[in-house]
């Protein structure tokens, strides 16, 4: 069975059990400012879980395209990827567990032909929130699941949601499809998550969780049920990985067609990541510096990086996008519409891309002359770190450079940088919302700086009683508030963004010493000096434009720092204005 059939089979199915299908709503969430993209077929449904009667009725069903950024990393086995689709049916205060778990049931056995023998479940195990839902498991077991392939357990792995911080969520049952019925009996998901492949999630939508983080009952129990097309099609195609089932052939044999050698992992990121950003493009997204636009930039450069990496050079994107296109246009129609668009979006990336290569491999030069200088023969971890956060270049590429320059590099010192940076991100949490400069990553490092460009551009215009009242950054903007009484005329902003944009194409160098507090007010750094600095302080200064107290971290070189925009001015409170601002 392929995809197009499955899919098909899947809404032929729910509508002979009276669901009404709908479409596959946009990848961008209309509406919700709080995830970039849409993670679930519920998500867009959150409305109508929490009450609001959705016009269609009260069951529902469909194959929603969804993307999922936080294992970026790590796609590139047989098992992560960023786009996938779901599908989906739900009860909205209709049906509850007995009809969910048995049409689900059915599904998986008679439509989709899993072998029931090899189908195991888990229910959640309770705990002071909610009880342990023996009522799913008994349902479970009147269908001929025995006893030994059901697994209660915990809320970190049976309970869904909410899709933010607050919203409706509640206790889950789980089926999986064990790959290995010969292997040990007392093997389970839980115990050997390889073995069994998670093909469904039944979730028992029974609570609101509150921003005080309590479980209040909700006004209609839904029910939220969610299947991976890719993992479903593996079951079906006898495959060991999504990249050789349907949804995948055709654009691995069109990476594979363009390389030379033998590379899976590198031919599995660019699938995964070629098919991600079709699909963000053609919603209208195009690269950028923040929000959407930063994951397609993102997605777009890990394919160019890693098309280096199998020997393709020069634009091959929009090449492997006509077999996205090919292969995913009869479910979701707006490819082939936007064709045109996405190869004319891919290209121009890609070709920004060698640029800030080029940039990158300037610097490399100007690191391996001073090793050279100093009649050393090894590039130093932090050196190596350096290229890789600020200018994007990973550790391989580096290597490349210096074998054919007959220099080392020290891996192991690099090893120990990034781990020292992962660990100060880690202790900084990674909320999107949370602010702050405890994200230490490229794109919070380039709008820091750009914060201490704006505050000396302010006060040049507006005069030195512009002082800083608060700070705020995330990886797609700056927020900036600053004392001043009044609105900003357009001319003000204009002349604002015009400093700023000089000071980054004029390339100042950064630098910062440490000094006593004194010293540093004497010398005119501007900070907060009532407050929070110990004795000894450090200061950056920005070319001669910019000195601030101020505990890093800044890119070397305001030039690493794009296009700055303002992009929203409004007042805060009395004599407090408030900039938003981006990098592009
Ligand atoms: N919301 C659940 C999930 O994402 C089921 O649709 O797994």
């Amino acid at each position: 069975m392929d995809a197009n059939t499955l899919r098909r089979r899947f809404l032929d199915f729910f509508r002979q059990h009276d669901h009404a299908v709908i479409g596959s709503a946009p990848l961008i969430p209309e509406n919700d400012p709080s995830v970039l993209f849409t993670t679930a077929g519920m998500h867009p449904l959150i409305p109508f879980l929490l009450g609001e009667p959705h016009p269609a009725g009260r069951r529902l069903a469909n194959f929603q395209k969804c993307l999922r950024t936080n294992d970026i990393e790590e796609v590139g086995d047989a098992a992560h990827l960023t786009f996938f689709e779901m599908l989906g049916n739900w009860s909205l205060g209709d049906y509850w567990k007995e009809q969910a778990i048995r049409l689900n049931y059915t599904l998986f056995t008679e439509v989709f032909g899993h072998d029931p023998e090899r189908l195991h479940v888990t229910c959640f195990a309770g705990d002071a929130d909610a009880p342990r839902d023996d009522e799913a498991a008994a349902i479970w077991r009147s269908l001929g699941i025995p006893e030994r392939r059901i697994t209660f357990l915990s809320k970190v792995d049976n309970w869904w949601g909410p899709a933010g911080v607050t919203g409706p969520c509640g206790p889950d049952s789980e089926v999986f499809f064990d790959t290995n019925p010969g292997g040990p009996s007392d093997e389970t998901p839980a115990s050997n998550p390889q073995r069994f492949w998670e093909i469904g999630n039944n979730v028992f939508m029974a609570y609101d969780k509150r921003a005080d983080g309590s479980y209040v009952p909700l006004a209609q129990c839904n029910v939220d049920v969610g299947i991976g097309l890719e993992r479903n099609l593996m079951v079906i195609q006898g495959v060991s990985s999504a990249f050789e089932t349907d949804v995948f052939a055709p654009i691995v044999e069109a990476i594979l067609r363009q390389a030379r050698g033998e590379d899976p992992f590198a031919v599995r990121v660019i699938a995964d990541h070629v098919r991600a950003a079709v699909f963000v493009l053609a919603e209208g997204v195009r690269p950028g510096n923040s929000d959407q636009p930063y994951i397609a930039r993102r997605l777009i450069r890990r394919v160019s990086r890693y098309g280096r990496r199998i020997g393709i050079n020069g634009p091959f994107l929009a090449r492997l996008a006509e077999s996205v296109v090919a292969t995913l246009s009869d479910a979701y129609p707006e490819l082939s519409q936007e064709s045109t668009q996405i190869y004319t979006a891919l290209d121009d990336e890609e070709r920004r891309f060698q640029q800030t290569l080029a940039r990158g491999e300037r610097e490399f030069e100007r690191a391996a002359e001073q090793v050279r200088a100093q009649d050393g023969d090894t590039l130093a971890g932090q050196t190596i770190f350096h290229l890789y956060d600020t200018f994007g270049f990973p550790l391989e590429l580096t290597e490349d450079l210096a074998r054919e320059q007959g220099l080392t590099v020290d891996r192991p010192g690099f090893e120990a940088a990034f781990a020292a940076h992962q660990e100060q991100s880690r202790q900084g949490g990674a909320g999107r919302f949370k602010g702050g400069l405890a994200e230490r990553n490229p794109a919070t490092t380039r709008l820091h700086t750009a914060t201490h460009l704006l505050q000396a551009a302010l006060r040049q215009v507006l005069g030195p009683q512009v002082e800083q009242r608060g700070s705020n950054i995330t990886t797609e903007r700056l927020r900036f508030d600053f004392s001043y009484g009044e609105r900003l005329t357009p001319e003000q902003i204009a002349t604002v963004e015009g400093i700023v944009n000089e000071r980054i194409v004029g390339d100042l160098a950064v630098h910062w010493s440490e000094m006593r507090l004194e010293e540093a007010r004497q010398r005119g750094a501007l900070g907060l000096f009532e407050e929070r600095y110990g004795e000894t302080v450090k200061v950056y200064a920005i070319g001669d434009v910019s000195l601030e107290v101020c505990g890093g971290p800044h890119v070397e070189h305001t030039g690493d720092l794009g296009r700055f925009r303002i992009v929203k001015e409004e007042a805060v409170a009395a004599g407090v204005r408030r900039i938003k601002a981006v990098l592009e």
